[in-house]
């Protein structure tokens, strides 16, 4: 028997401050969890490893925006993270969190190893402080006149004009980007990463043992880092949120998010496998692979193997498989924008058609560039090759078995050299699949596995079995035809799960087998299958219409976005005259996706209200309602008609309204206070 290999696979931990979107499955998650469903087929011994990262700055400020405390925040987004990854099935084996206490520990035990190693350098600098927001200023909050090319709006770690790469001190009449004002400068001690000091042991390891292992895109990045030469970096930070630094004279510090968080991996594991995790960690047998997106590379490929190193008693990362990013209908995606299609919506909006977005996500897979998804993209692969090719062979092979030989495999007496020939043509291709899909190459995979739908559609065109007299070439023909059936259902297992075990369903056929294990005839002679059915439906022009239509209302309209607002006197609230009203007619306005032309009866008076709602309610679903509406604002002319009031809704986490009414119905114009 082979010698069962051993695999550590990780995927990036998300921030925990917001949702998941397409963008992200077809960086990392969707890759990895194909790469973790074929090992697991290969029998090997695998950890699929992720969780939510749920320090650093953009979730201290986050929470402070909805104004709710840390741990709250990151609950929240926890949850509906670890729930969208469940749901559309990414086949984890953990999903943790680096807040738990056992990943504060593994994190603060790493920091001390390397402490008392002494690997840091402690250095005293002059930071610049943002006085309003108590907080001091990561380069990229600071922005300020660049001094090279004069440009205003220059970042403090560099200018978008002329691309110089600045650091904050070199900013002209600095300000900052969380309160406007300029900062003011203090002084702060933190514990530096030298890690200059590592940079030929760097060369050496990626550049040379990993040249000809490491894709090209990664491989880039790490030799543009190496070139321009690397820079001490602080492992620690002035905040209240995160890991506390572990040091007796560090109190408000807490370690660098990018230092905790990829220790992230460990803990989760440690979590998992509480008494042979350093198997995964620290056995030179242990293949670890991380799964990211282009803008971790550095992290992955610098920062956390020199980690690694300087402590010493870990396994440093022998692939690191990033991909680039995905656009979304020509745009970069933004999640600040709202300019994503996020998972938890898709899944609501298309809950039977996850193996349908699995395909097309590896299919335009940003495997060495950016790519681009568009709803049609997405229309035409399902319509044009998962119900054209793949679900059309496999109905069409089971079909007309049960016609002509009944719901069992036909005996292959009889076969001619074109059978054997479609039979030795299709035998090769898983191995090309798994070839393709160990090198991380998983458009070409998916490729390899869709032309074995292909060969096995040529050759019905070509054998014609309906035409065929011969009983006895008419059951080799049908038994050949299931054999490549079954072939599909082993290839098709990493990318398209439920497919998979729906053939198989069919095929009545429940014996494990990997892609190299495939032998033709996978299935016997006599074999009894079960009842036919479609694996696919067409995705209908009015569906693209209804998702693109969705995406471009909820532009700029952010999903979670809470602004920060100023505390609101009793005497400015009291000016406020909320009331009750029912809605007894509504019709959309010409021309605007989202608004609705609402008329609210007050009781003693009925009002013309405009609201955004459009997009998610149709004006005979708000009819008879009860709202709230503010009675007492100014009216508003909004395209050309008096909007004399406004109503109010909830927005949820995933930017789906709830419109706000009484508990119990009451009279309309009753006053709300
Ligand atoms: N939270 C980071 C991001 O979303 C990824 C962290 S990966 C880890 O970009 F290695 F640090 F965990
Ligand atoms: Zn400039």
């Amino acid at each position: 028997m082979k010698k069962q290999k051993r695999y550590l696979v990780t995927a990036a931990l998300p921030y925990a401050n917001g949702g998941i979107h397409l963008g992200h499955l077809a960086g990392a998650y969707l890759p990895a969890d194909i790469y973790v469903r074929y090992r697991r087929q290969c029998g090997d011994d695998v950890l699929f490893i992720c969780g939510s990262d749920e320090h650093g700055v953009p979730i201290t400020l986050g929470a402070r925006k909805e104004g709710i405390p840390p741990q709250q925040f990151v609950d929240k987004y926890h949850e509906l993270m670890k729930k969208s990854f469940a749901d559309f099935g990414i086949s984890f084996d953990i999903y943790s969190r680096t807040s738990l206490p056992l990943h504060h520990q593994t994190a603060q035990d790493f920091f001390l190893n390397l402490y008392n190693k002494k690997i840091f350098i402690e250095e005293t600098t002059q930071q610049y402080y943002d006085e309003q927001e108590q907080l001091f200023l990561a380069d990229r909050y600071l922005q300020g006149t660049c001094p090279r090319c004069g440009f205003e709006k220059a970042y403090g770690d560099q200018c978008e004009q002329c691309g110089s790469s600045l650091s904050p001190r070199d900013l002209i009449r600095p300000i900052s980007i969380l309160s406007g004002k300029p900062p003011v400068v203090r002084e702060t001690r933190h514990w530096y990463l030298p890690l200059q000091r590592f940079e030929a042991w760097l060369h050496q390891w990626i550049l040379q043992e990993h040249a000809a292992d490491w894709k090209p895109n990664v491989l880039g990045q790490c030799k543009s880092w190496l070139d321009s030469g690397l820079q001490p970096r602080a492992m620690t930070r002035d905040l209240d949120w995160g890991v506390p630094v572990p040091l007796e004279d560090a109190a408000g510090k807490v370690l660098y998010v990018w230092f905790d968080a990829p220790i992230g991996y460990i803990s989760a594991t440690k979590q998992l496998r509480p008494n042979d995790w350093e198997l995964y960690w620290k056995d030179a047998d242990t293949q670890l692979i991380h799964f990211i997106g282009k803008d971790n590379i550095v992290f992955h490929c610098i920062i956390f193997p020199v980690l690694l190193k300087a402590h010493g008693d870990f396994i440093l990362p022998a692939q690191v498989p990033a991909n680039e990013f995905l656009n979304l209908e020509g745009e970069k995606l933004s999640t600040s924008r709202n300019w994503a299609i996020w998972l938890h919506e898709y899944l609501h909006d298309l809950p039977d058609r996850k193996d349908e977005l699995r395909y097309v996500l590896t299919a335009l897979m940003p495997e060495s560039s950016d790519s681009d998804f568009t709803w049609k993209e997405y229309q035409a692969r399902i319509n044009n090759e998962l119900v054209a090719v793949l679900g059309n062979y496999v109905n069409r092979a089971l079909v007309l078995c049960k016609k002509y030989c009944g719901l069992q495999v036909p005996a292959a007496n009889v076969l001619t050299e074109s059978d054997l020939k479609t039979l030795r043509e299709v035998q090769a291709l898983p191995m090309q699949m798994a070839a393709h899909i160990e090198k991380f190459r998983f458009r070409d995979a998916l490729n390899t596995m869709m032309e074995i739908a292909r060969v096995g559609n040529r050759y019905l065109a070509e054998t014609e079995p309906w035409k065929e007299d011969d009983p006895q070439r008419v059951a080799a023909i049908l038994n050949t035809a299931l054999q490549i059936v079954g072939c599909l259902a082993v290839t098709a297992e990493p990318f398209l799960p439920e497919t998979a075990a729906r053939i198989r369903s069919m095929l009545n056929w429940h014996q494990p087998c990997s892609p190299q294990q495939v032998k033709l005839p996978l299935l016997p002679e006599a074999h009894r299958l079960n009842e036919p059915f479609l694996l696919f439906r067409q995705f209908e022009d009015e569906e693209v219409e209804r998702q693109r239509k969705k995406l471009y209302a909820r532009q700029n309209n952010p999903a979670s976005a809470v602004k920060t607002m100023p505390t609101c006197s009793y005497e400015d609230f009291e000016k406020l005259q909320l009331r009750v009203g029912t809605v007894i007619a509504a019709q959309r306005v010409p021309k605007a996706e989202k608004l609705l032309c609402l008329t609210v009866d007050l009781g003693s008076e009925k009002r013309t209200v405009v609201a955004g709602i459009a997009h998610q309610f149709e004006p005979d679903q708000v009819v008879g309602r009860q709202v709230c509406v503010v009675a007492n604002l100014a009216p508003r002319t909004i395209r050309g008609i008096e909007s004399q009031g406004m109503i109010l809704t909830a927005e949820g986490p995933d930017g789906q309204l709830s419109l706000v009414q009484p508990g119990e119905p009451v009279p309309p114009g009753a006053f709300i206070r």
